[in-house]
């Protein structure tokens, strides 16, 4: 018999049996996991919101630490006793399961006021959070226009979809309420499609991204494409698909596959030819929104710098007022930028911004920098900007702890952290973005 404890009771020293316990959910964690305490640890229990009273199997050996960098453990979720006030509807059938969306049980109210409390936290942790916020930014469902699916085949079946929350086991997708239909209607002939170009037992992703001109596929993973393979892939015969690119592994380049038609994204209706699976915004209302607030404070600028600009997502658009400089580590990237530069005052630059960010001195010439690095942020380049005498520093970033990190280095440098704009662009997931802009 399974032994049940609660919170208020003691917590067996030893024991092989699973440990359950009825725990009373006070906060939800950065990802997106409720949070208890049982006898002063925290205890993470996915699917659950503040108030919650639940039943719990507190997991043998899953120690972590928690982001106060004290010892904590994971639990799985039994039971619902009481429903927290927060709790909603999940509008998808594979919630609980598919690791894609793990906060669709959060009432829309507590949701986006915990995206919102995402940023506060990381810009509190650095003794930043005393910032009025702006509302947050919301995208709707059916709008991510970029997807990264996982396949395996085993015996006559293709399994397709997204990992399950903390695995490697697949969820086979039907539906997906947040992916724009174009990709959801895709999921089928994919399925169809790697059961006759995986070999038994392979596995491979597929980063589907709907551009104008149709849909970009980059298979990432079948370590070798043999002759039938490729021709299958050619003779796909999917209306929507415009381009197919093979990629061995996640570090190698793009090979073309089948090109059908030209694709393109539009930056301030100037159309670029992404690379194939350059990155793009998740979604067109996202980037909507950060366009807009990098837009609104960089204003009439006579000389800016977009650092880490990627296919020119802010370039294009402040070029349209601005002298522009656009510098971005990854070759095509730039290659697609200087391409689509046309008459606008654009210049791009090829380089490693980690290694070697804009000096003082050469950021000297501008008169406002827009910086959007990868998750990692960018210290190097906050660390020159900090010594730098640029009046003005918008930051946009999809990780508020590497942005609140580097917040703190610009403000020690001497800059203010005026506006904070908080932009929801990953649907009921724990990744929020964000733009600070700084002056000095
Ligand atoms: C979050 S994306 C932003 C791109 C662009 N600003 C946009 O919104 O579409 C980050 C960009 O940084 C580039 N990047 C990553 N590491 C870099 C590095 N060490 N130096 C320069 N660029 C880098 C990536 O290639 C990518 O284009």
């Amino acid at each position: 018999m399974k032994r049940s404890f609660s919170n208020s009771k003691r917590r067996p020293q030893t024991s092989s049996e699973p440990l359950i316990a009825d725990v009373t959910i006070s906060e939800v964690g950065a990802r997106g996991d409720g949070i208890a305490s049982v006898e002063g640890v925290k205890v993470f229990v996915p699917l659950t919101v503040p108030g919650d009273r639940v039943r719990v199997r507190i997991k043998d050996g899953a120690n972590e630490k928690s982001a106060d960098k004290g010892e904590a453990l994971r639990a799985d979720l039994l039971e619902i006793l009481e429903p927290g006030p927060g709790r909603g509807t999940a509008p998808c059938g594979h919630f609980g399961t598919c690791g894609g969306c793990t906060l669709q049980h959060m009432g829309d109210g507590s949701y986006a006021a915990w995206k919102v409390g995402l940023v506060r936290g990381a810009l509190a942790r650095v003794g930043l959070g005393d910032l009025p916020m702006e509302p947050l930014s919301r995208t709707p469902a059916a709008a991510r226009r970029r997807a990264r699916f996982a396949a395996l085949k085993r015996g006559k079946r293709v399994w397709f979809g997204f990992n399950e929350r903390l695995s490697h086991r697949l969820v086979d997708l039907e539906d997906c309420p947040v992916l724009v239909p174009r990709l959801t209607a895709l999921v089928e002939p994919l399925r169809a499609l790697l059961l006759q170009v995986l070999p038994e037992g392979g596995a491979c992703d597929v980063i589907a991204t709907d551009l104008e001109g149709g849909i970009d596929l980059v298979l990432v993973g079948p370590r070798s494409l043999d002759r039938t393979a490729r021709e299958r892939l050619v003779a796909f015969n999917e209306a929507e698909i415009a381009r197919i690119s093979w990629q061995p592994d996640d570090r190698g380049a793009p090979e073309p596959i089948a090109h059908r038609r030209p694709v393109a994204v539009r930056f301030a209706g100037v159309p670029v030819t992404p690379p194939p699976g350059a990155f793009l915004q998740a979604s067109a209302e996202g980037e909507a929104a950060l366009v807009s607030a990098v837009l609104e404070h960089v204003g009439e600028a006579k000389r800016v710098a977009d650092l880490f600009a990627g296919i020119g997502t802010f370039s294009i658009p402040l070029a349209q007022r601005s002298a522009v400089h656009a510098v971005e580590g990854d070759a095509p990237a730039q290659a697609a930028l200087n391409k689509a530069t046309g008459s606008l005052r654009l210049t791009t630059e090829r380089r490693d911004l980690f290694e070697n960010p804009l000096t003082a001195k050469e950021l000297a010439r501008f008169d406002a920098v827009v910086f959007d690095p990868p998750r990692a942020g960018a210290a190097a380049q906050a660390q020159a900007l900090a010594a730098s005498k640029v009046p003005l520093v918008v930051a946009v970033s999809c990780n508020p702890a590497t942005f609140a990190r580097d917040a703190r280095t610009l403000v020690d440098g001497g800059y203010t952290l005026k506006r904070v704009y908080p932009v929801d662009q990953f649907l009921w997931s724990a990744h929020v973005e964000v733009v600070g802009v700084f002056t000095r």
